[in-house]
């Protein structure tokens, strides 16, 4: 079941598209526990996974990299295809400081003719007040910076450990490491511990 839904009913204009295309395309953005997810939907998701990132073997027979997150946020066509997705890990990290919660945004894709509508922005607009509503004082990804940029993310530069901490940078997509900060605390400086791969 959804927990939290947004219809969207007006055009998102789009310069580099037909504007008779463009009119017609509308979504919705819902939220919903992983392992509520049933068969059909993992199909569709795979499906929307193994096209954005065609690189990744895993996603040919799964709907994860390295762990599955415990929550998704999705976008649907009015069919109730997803056009678009962004995974959330709860993760508790090691840092200088102790403990730290954090929200590990990961496998963020939005479907070919959808994207440049700003749907990545409207999906982390609706995660980030989740995340604030839980506490939790930072969104956490591995990304391209000016895709982030605009929603609120700063690069960090922490030595971050991980269990695939090699495998990361044999990879040619690799992301910057980047915080969205929920609260007023401030971002830990010296190592980070992801205590498992990266995401
Ligand atoms: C990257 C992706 C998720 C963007 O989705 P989208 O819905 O088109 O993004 P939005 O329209 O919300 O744009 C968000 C910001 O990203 C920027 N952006 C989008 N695609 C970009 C690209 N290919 N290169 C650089 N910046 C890009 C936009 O200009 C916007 O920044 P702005 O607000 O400063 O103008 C989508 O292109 C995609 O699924 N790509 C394939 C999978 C992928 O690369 N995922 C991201 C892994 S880090």
């Amino acid at each position: 079941m959804s927990l939290r839904t947004l219809l969207h009913l007006a055009p998102h204009p789009n310069p580099a598209v037909d504007p008779a295309k463009s009119a017609a395309l509308s979504w919705r953005i819902f939220d919903r526990e992983d392992h509520s997810l049933n068969g059909e939907e993992d199909q569709h998701l795979r499906h929307l996974l193994r096209v954005s990132f065609p690189f990744e073997k895993a996603f040919s027979f799964r709907r994860y990299l390295k762990n599955p997150p415990e929550y998704r946020w999705f976008a649907v066509d009015p069919e109730g295809h997803i056009v678009a997705h962004v995974g959330v890990h709860i993760k508790t990290l090691g840092t200088a400081l102790g403990e730290l919660t954090v929200g590990g945004i990961s496998e963020v894709c939005v479907k070919s003719d959808y994207r440049g509508r700003g749907i990545l922005k409207e999906l982390l607009g609706s995660v980030h007040p989740w995340l604030r509503a839980r506490q939790i004082p930072f969104a956490l990804l591995f990304g391209q910076p000016p895709i982030y940029r605009s929603s609120g993310y700063l690069q960090i530069y922490n030595p971050i450990q991980s269990t695939n901490g090699l495998a990361r940078h044999w990879n040619p997509f690799c992301g910057k490491p980047m915080i969205k900060p929920l609260s007023d605390h401030t971002w830990p400086a010296g190592a980070i511990d992801l205590r498992g791969p990266s995401f």
